[in-house]
């Protein structure tokens, strides 16, 4: 054996031995019981496996193919951004306007970047938000998805509601304060389709909050107290307020707080200086604390194997993915899954 081979070899195992190390240590002080306990009191499966808008690697983000897919492989809650149009209507979308997901440029030029409440829900339904995917990520194109329409609550409702699985629904409002009386609409539409107000046979936390807005999730708290509520955060908030205050605002007007997770470290925005916020908030030092205080965690976005495990070793409660069908195997929730059957059985 020669001496670099050797050397190459003591380093390795040496890093393993490290590895490992750390881990047992970030496992043993992460308490991760005090979380389990919190999400199982909550009916919350631990790792909860959140589909981001949808099983969104693989389809045309927040449409009914991302949608029905993620509920076919089992997520256990379907991630959706709710805005509202110009005449009421309640519609999943992520951005502020239509200009990256739809050929908004072509059907209503000018309007390209007019914020979504200023369109009527006939002029989105005359929008192809499914055709972008195509151009962006031809590996996973495919012709079905030519044309699909933006979504209405009802319509995901609708999803949720059939096929293979039940997944529950983990609804952001989105610029809340554009929106005034969104919380409240969204209440009476839940409440209507029997998701919350009757939790004997809803069962618990079908539905989950979610607001970078801690004033959204504070209406919510009096509108629908029994639903769980999740206060995101980002690095503005963080460098804004500090981590102590906001695990204090979550404790006292949620149940959750959204922390990001790993892949920012890595982007191409990394840098040095920004490492210790960028890298470390699904550590333990912060799941830990944010347990001790009754609060559960499920961390943002976490789409490789990789961070799967290492967030939830950190003792984060779930993830949000783009990758719902990594997830589901990395947590050894589904057998390797077959693709095709899948899209088959869903007719995409
Ligand atoms: O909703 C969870 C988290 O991903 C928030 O970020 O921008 O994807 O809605 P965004
Ligand atoms: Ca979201």
């Amino acid at each position: 054996m020669g001496y670099w081979f050797k050397v190459l070899l003591g380093t390795v195992a040496a890093a393993s031995v490290l590895v490992t190390g750390l881990l047992i240590v970030s496992r043993l002080s992460s308490e991760p019981s005090l979380g389990r306990k919190l999400v199982l009191a909550l009916g919350i499966a631990r790792p909860a496996v959140i589909a981001h808008r949808g099983a969104s690697y693989l389809a045309p983000e927040e449409t009914r193919p991302a949608y029905l897919l993620a509920r076919e492989l089992g997520a256990d809650y379907l991630e959706v951004d709710i805005q509202r149009t110009k005449d009421g209507v309640l519609i999943a979308l992520h951005d502020d306007d239509l200009s990256r997901t739809t050929n908004v440029a072509d059907v209503f030029p000018g309007r390209e970047k007019d914020t979504v409440n200023t369109f009527t829900f006939a002029e989105l339904q005359q929008l192809d938000a499914g055709s972008w995917f195509n151009r962006q990520a031809s590996d996973r194109a495919r012709d079905s998805f030519r044309g699909l329409r933006i979504l209405r609550l009802e319509d995901l409702i609708d999803i949720a509601e059939t096929g293979s699985h039940r997944p529950g629904l983990y609804i952001e409002t989105k610029a809340a304060l554009r929106f005034p009386g969104i919380e409240q609409q969204l209440v009476t539409t839940l409440t209507a389709r029997g998701w919350i107000g009757h939790i004997e046979s809803a069962g618990p936390a079908r539905v989950i909050f979610q607001s970078f807005k801690p004033e959204s999730l504070a209406r919510f708290k009096i509108l629908a107290p029994e639903v769980p509520r999740l206060l995101l955060i980002d690095e503005v908030m963080l460098s804004e307020a500090g981590w102590e205050s906001l695990l204090k605002t979550a404790s006292e007007i949620g149940m959750g707080i959204g922390t990001w997770g790993y892949r920012w470290a890595f982007g191409p925005q990394w840098s040095v200086k920004d490492a210790p916020t960028r890298y470390v908030m699904t550590w333990p030092r912060y799941t830990g604390q944010a347990h001790r205080a009754g609060v559960f965690v499920h961390s943002w976005t976490i789409d490789d194997r990789w961070e799967m495990w290492m967030v939830t070793l950190n003792g984060v409660d779930g993830i949000f993915t783009n990758r719902a069908e990594l997830a589901m195997v990395a947590y050894s929730r589904s057998e390797p899954i077959d693709l095709d059957k899948l899209w088959s059985r869903i007719g995409y």
